[in-house]
């Protein structure tokens, strides 16, 4: 295992009903801007049980934050957050609207000019401020609850880039598995698949002596596909559910990264998808991942061999058999949770997207991505081409 320093400052609040606890941990007398999306937590009494628990704070309301958040819209709640001079962002979503929150967060004491350079100049590390943050996630996909990353799009130029700060760790997030039973299908399967791949970022690159790791991602996965079916049956299953939501957290809260390769390659590729498609970022992932497995085969056998044995439980064939079915195991359980898997089947206009992604990784310097910059431009192509 490598070397590794980690912290994790976010403080969980986990189960039924500990919406309650909200108060407690929103320090005395902020100013909150509370952020949401485009109404969902109106709609499922999410919203009315927040309100009713800060009742006696001074609350400054921003709606309207849309799945994949655009810079053009946050830049709105930057400007209304500098105006009432807020010093609380509470964010009360799913992934989009966590991530908005921590762009507002770093934005409005932002000094160095336009905010989005913290996005495409990746300024964020230089910077010493960002308001706090408390979350209320209502859709258990992302990790955004327990990291310090965002991901925002940028409308006006078709692009979606992401940040990382330690700034912009949730203070708190709660997470009452009720809030499942309120999501679309196809929420529910987009979240087990953005977190299987969270974990497969984190795992599917080469043996590195650390088995601590490895059975802590395997048995993430492996929870992930006994609950995944489970609870796009029956979303108001509470402990299917509570399981769902601690994996999803789990699986991109930094734990399992640390000592390890990672790769991360697959969610490179696929924001492009979204910023050029408007696909949702799970679908992206379930269309590009299995592909770069098949395109960097020869580097990643071991692993996709391991991952077929004890995720799948494959134990007859060679290690290139086994690493093979774990590959098909894979895209059958993203088909099995009602997602497509080819470019194709979301957009008819799709021949140019290698050729676009080419470019635009080589304007931004992007030319070996993955484990030790083994996934080269030639190999994104390769794995594009291969996904439509
Ligand atoms: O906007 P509302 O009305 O709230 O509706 C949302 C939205 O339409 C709805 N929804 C959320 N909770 C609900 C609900 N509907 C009914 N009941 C509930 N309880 O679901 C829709 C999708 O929400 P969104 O927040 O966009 O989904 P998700 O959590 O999957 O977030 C996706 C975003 O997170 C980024 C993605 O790129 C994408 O922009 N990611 C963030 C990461 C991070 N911060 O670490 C890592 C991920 O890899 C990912 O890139
Ligand atoms: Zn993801």
């Amino acid at each position: 295992m490598n070397s590794f320093e980690y912290r994790n400052p976010t403080k969980i609040l986990f189960g039924k009903g500990k919406i309650q606890k909200l108060k407690d941990n929103i320090p005395e007398n902020a100013t909150i801007l509370f952020a949401y999306g485009g109404g969902s937590i109106k709609k499922n009494g999410i919203y009315d049980q927040a309100m009713a628990e800060i009742g006696t704070y001074k609350v400054i309301e921003f709606s309207g934050i849309e799945a994949n958040p655009r810079y053009e819209t946050l830049m709105k709640a930057v400007e209304l957050g500098r105006k009432e001079k807020i010093d609380f962002i509470l964010a009360v979503g799913g992934g989009s609207v966590l991530d908005a929150a921590k762009f507002i967060a770093l934005a409005i004491p932002y000094e160095g000019g336009d905010p989005w350079e913290i996005l495409v100049n990746r300024t964020a590390a230089k910077q010493k401020m960002a308001v706090p943050i408390g979350a209320i996630l209502t859709l258990p996909a992302t990790g955004s609850e327990m990291n310090g990353n965002s991901v925002i799009s940028r409308e006006s130029s078709r692009e979606k880039l992401s940040f990382g700060s330690p700034l912009v760790f949730p203070a708190f997030s709660i997470l009452d598995p009720a809030v499942v039973s309120s999501l679309p299908k196809i929420q529910i399967a987009n979240g087990v698949i953005d977190a299987f791949s969270h974990v497969l970022e984190q795992y599917m690159t080469y043996p590195a002596d650390a088995p601590i790791q490895d059975n802590f991602a395997e048995g993430i996965m492996r929870t992930l596909i006994q609950i995944g079916p489970k609870i796009l049956a029956n979303p108001s299953d509470e402990i299917s559910a509570g399981n769902f939501m601690w994996s999803c957290t789990m699986a991109l809260n930094g734990l399992i990264a640390q000592g390890v390769p990672t790769d991360w390659a697959t969610h490179m590729i696929g924001h492009e998808l979204t910023a050029l498609y408007g696909i949702d970022h799970a679908q992206t992932l379930a269309i590009i991942g299995p592909n770069l497995y098949r395109v960097m085969f020869s580097n990643k056998k071991e692993k996709l061999a391991q991952y077929a044995e004890r995720v799948w439980d494959i134990r007859v064939g060679t290690l290139e058999e086994k690493a093979t079915e774990g590959i098909e195991k894979t895209v059958d359980f993203f088909h099995s949770l009602g997602v497509k898997t080819k470019l194709s089947e979301y957009t008819a206009d799709y021949k140019q997207t290698a050729g676009i992604i080419q470019e635009r990784f080589t304007n931004r310097n992007w030319l070996a991505l993955g484990e030790n910059g083994i996934v080269t431009i030639e190999k994104v192509k390769e794995i594009v081409e291969m996904s439509y």
